[in-house]
């Protein structure tokens, strides 16, 4: 199994007044599959994919890759997991604004490989996103729509193993929003697999799986 949670809980506090947003959880990923969470504003997907991509510590439970609990990870190997196993495309942009488009890109891979990312390879994961006109250009004069594809390019130049994405097709008008589908769905078919947390329908239709935060 590539991804493995066992009774994942996790509570923050409101008011003096703990509440759960995430409560006993279990999920499993394999290689290949594409899986939704979905569930109303606030109901705790973001919190959930926080905790199993390591960002986040949790109250109880377990979260295993590859067989390994991320959160037994030294700080070094979790820095592995989160820029080499996986990828984690977050709700906010995530992007380091004094960087160029193209370095935001291949900034992941260059601290992990001590090389610069081949020049063609980048174009062609721009022009896939429809974002290479956008290379030289800095964060702060993308549109939402437009940063969020950069985010999504930066995820993929590191062929993950498993991608974590939280709403990736929010800001997304429909043409764009379809690419980001099939790209998800061609990587799934070629053995990656993939986790989003998402609003949109459209998922239902091509997911594996889809998990629904009930409401409480
Ligand atoms: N660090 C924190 N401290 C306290 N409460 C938090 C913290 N982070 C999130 N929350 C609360 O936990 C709940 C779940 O938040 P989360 O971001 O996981 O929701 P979500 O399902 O991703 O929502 P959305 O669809 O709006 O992105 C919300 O009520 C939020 O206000
Ligand atoms: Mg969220």
């Amino acid at each position: 199994m590539l991804l493995e949670i066992q009774n994942l809980t996790k509570s923050f506090t409101r008011n003096g007044a703990p509440f759960f947003p995430v409560k006993d959880v279990n999920l499993t990923a394999e290689a290949g599959q594409f899986i939704s969470i979905s569930g109303h504003s606030g109901c705790g997907k973001s919190t959930l994919l926080n905790l199993m991509t390591g960002m986040l510590t949790p109250d109880a439970g377990i979260v295993a890759f590859d067989g390994e609990n991320v959160f037994d990870m030294s700080t070094n190997r979790l820095a592995a997991y989160l820029n080499q196993d996986i990828a984690y495309i977050m709700q906010g942009d995530g992007l380091l604004h004094s960087l160029s488009v193209r370095d935001n890109i291949a900034l992941v891979h260059a601290i992990h490989h001590h090389e610069d990312v081949p020049h063609e390879r980048i174009i062609q994961l721009a022009q896939s996103l429809g974002i290479e006109k956008l290379l030289a250009s800095y964060p702060s004069q993308l549109s939402g729509g437009e940063t969020k594809r950069v985010a999504i390019a930066r995820a993929l130049l590191n062929q993950p193993k498993l991608i974590v994405a939280d709403e990736p097709t929010c800001n997304l008008d429909p043409r764009n929003g379809e690419n980001i589908l099939e790209i998800f769905k061609n990587l799934c078919d070629d053995g990656t697999a993939v986790i989003v947390s998402t609003h949109d329908r459209r998922f239902s239709a091509i997911t594996d799986y889809e998990y629904v935060f009930e409401d409480h």
